[in-house]
């Protein structure tokens, strides 16, 4: 069912109110994305902190759609590594997404299939597009919450496996 036309304000309050899906990440649910085990180990045994959430509009959607979501990545590292979204390819077709900095800084990793990898800026004013074939993630490199507007085709499947077999190295 394809969503009724709307237009609503560009932050995660406005989008709970008009009825996203709001999906929230914790560090126990990523702790395969890091690679200082004992890092993670010790940061799990004081709590499980809100790494990212997505706001996912429109909810429901048709294949038809776009998705438009928002995601407050949430500042922090684990021994080195900073908090990051689960990267992923879209599975064939593989079709483009496009990043919007809303507050915050950080960065869009995007790798292709061969391993090319490449870093886009994620900063308030600035639109960072990663083409077909480019796996993405954000890494929040700030100290505040890095909060950024996503858009791609509803019709995508998401391929976690081959981007954590690269993993963005
Ligand atoms: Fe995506």
């Amino acid at each position: 069912m394809a969503m009724e036309p709307f237009a609503i304000g560009l932050t995660p309050a406005d989008y709970e109110k008009h009825g996203a899906l709001v999906t929230r990440r914790t560090l126990s649910q990523l702790q395969a994305l890091y690679t200082d085990r004992e890092a993670v180990e010790r940061q799990l045994a004081e709590g499980d902190p809100v790494v990212y959430e997505v706001y996912e509009l429109p909810h429901p959607n048709d294949e038809t759609d776009l998705l438009v979501n928002i995601t407050v990545l949430y500042p922090g590292k684990v021994g080195e590594e900073p908090f990051m979204t689960k990267g992923h390819f879209h599975a064939e077709p593989d079709t483009a997404e496009a990043v919007i900095g809303l507050s915050g800084s950080g960065e869009m990793l995007i790798q292709r299939r061969n391993g090319e990898l490449r870093r886009l800026v994620v900063a308030e004013g600035k639109i960072s597009y990663a083409g077909g074939g480019w796996s993405h993630r954000v890494i929040n490199t700030g100290d505040v919450p890095l909060v950024f507007f996503a858009v791609s085709g509803a019709n995508i499947v998401h391929d976690y496996d081959t981007a954590a077999r690269l993993n963005f190295k």
